[in-house]
């Protein structure tokens, strides 16, 4: 079965072609012109993806080498998200379905990626962890088999990537701020500034980064790093890379100690972590490090796969078509849809 995926709801417009839940393209273009802003500006956003969909979708198409005759089905994003974006792939997948005669479904963008790290060669067995981990979740999952959830505990405020986003704004670096507090952080001491690691040690799974947030902030007002000015007055150098490295350690040291927490508590063998963030080295490197101690297998996606991506939305389209499960072109966008374990009432 060929399905082609499309994913619009934030600020990438991407489109995947899958054979049999293989792979065979997975185009990703990621929309610059929120950067100046520090943020995604959702009217820009559904600008740039009516621009783009048309020639990424071409482009998934001929590099996988089919044509789109060939496409057996249409997997597409409709929710949770920015309302304005989601529609733009949505009614492009109802469009080129109606026209070619095949059907489309919608996808919830949590599951498909909690779904990507079935992408991989090697896959993980159920029943598994995930941790989610974006720019708008944070989430601990339980997933007994597939479809099937228990939710153990999200965020009570920001979420992960959106806490290193407002830091990354804070400390005057562009945005998406995660890779480049990342990027300095290798070369930081993780230990120059002590953060607060909120709710740690209390036993439920939700998370805070808020506190984190306002933390990082005062420790640069306090210095005068902050608010930044004309006076060059902005935190740079090597005291720049050890803010970054300290504030990356305390999101991973939480992340982490939950998800280890919830392995234990669940006694499951396999852990999953996906999202933009799961792109974290420092995440990746505590989280291995803790799960081999463990005896416990890790995956995360590969890079392509952690943020949004098309391929994941036709890889939970394909499951869903090879059941006969489709939507009607009713469906509409649902901006802050849910993940339920109840496949009926997630159309
Ligand atoms: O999953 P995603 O592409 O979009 C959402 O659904 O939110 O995640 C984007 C988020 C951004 O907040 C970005 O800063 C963060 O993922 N991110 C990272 C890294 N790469 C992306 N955060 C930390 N370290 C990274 N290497
Ligand atoms: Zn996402």
């Amino acid at each position: 079965m060929i399905v082609l995926g499309i994913e619009t709801s934030c600020d990438e417009t991407s489109a995947a072609i899958l054979i049999d839940g293989e792979v065979k393209s997975n185009i990703i273009s990621s929309q610059l012109v929120h950067h100046k802003y520090g943020g995604v500006v959702p009217e820009l956003a559904s600008r740039a993806h009516q621009r783009l969909i048309v020639p990424v979708v071409d482009e998934a198409i001929n590099s996988a080498g089919i044509t789109k005759e060939q496409i057996d089905g249409v997997a597409v994003t409709y929710g949770p998200g920015l309302a304005g974006a989601l529609l733009v792939g949505l009614n492009f997948a109802k469009a080129f379905a109606y026209k070619m005669k095949v059907p489309f479904v919608g996808v919830n963008h949590i599951e498909a990626h909690l779904y990507s790290n079935f992408l991989g060669k090697e896959k993980p067995q159920y029943p598994f962890i995930c941790l989610i981990v974006s720019g708008g979740h944070t989430q601990l999952v339980y997933v007994k088999k597939p479809f099937e959830y228990d939710f153990l505990g999200e965020t009570l405020d920001d979420a992960a990537g959106e806490a290193y986003d407002k830091v990354a704004k804070m400390l005057g670096l562009g945005f998406p701020g995660g890779p480049q507090i990342d990027k300095l952080a290798q070369t930081g001491n993780p230990k120059f500034v002590k953060f607060p690691r909120s709710f740690l040690d209390e036993d439920s799974f939700n998370f805070s980064f808020s506190g984190l947030k306002t933390s990082v902030l005062y420790w640069l007002k306090d210095r005068g790093y902050y608010p930044i000015t004309d006076s060059g007055n902005k935190i740079e150098g090597q005291k720049l890379s050890d803010v970054c490295a300290s504030f990356q350690a305390a999101v991973a040291d939480v992340l982490v100690g939950k998800t280890i927490k919830a392995v234990e508590k669940y006694k499951v063998d396999y852990v999953t972590v996906s999202g933009g963030v799961s792109a974290n080295s420092e995440l990746r490197k505590k989280l291995y490090k803790n799960a081999e101690e463990k005896a416990i297998k890790v995956f995360f996606p590969e890079l392509d796969y952690c943020t949004d991506n098309g391929a994941m939305i036709a890889l939970v389209g394909w499951l869903l078509l090879k059941e006969g499960i489709t939507s009607d072109y009713n469906l509409n966008a649902v901006a802050n849809l849910p993940i339920t374990g109840n496949i009926i009432f997630r159309l």
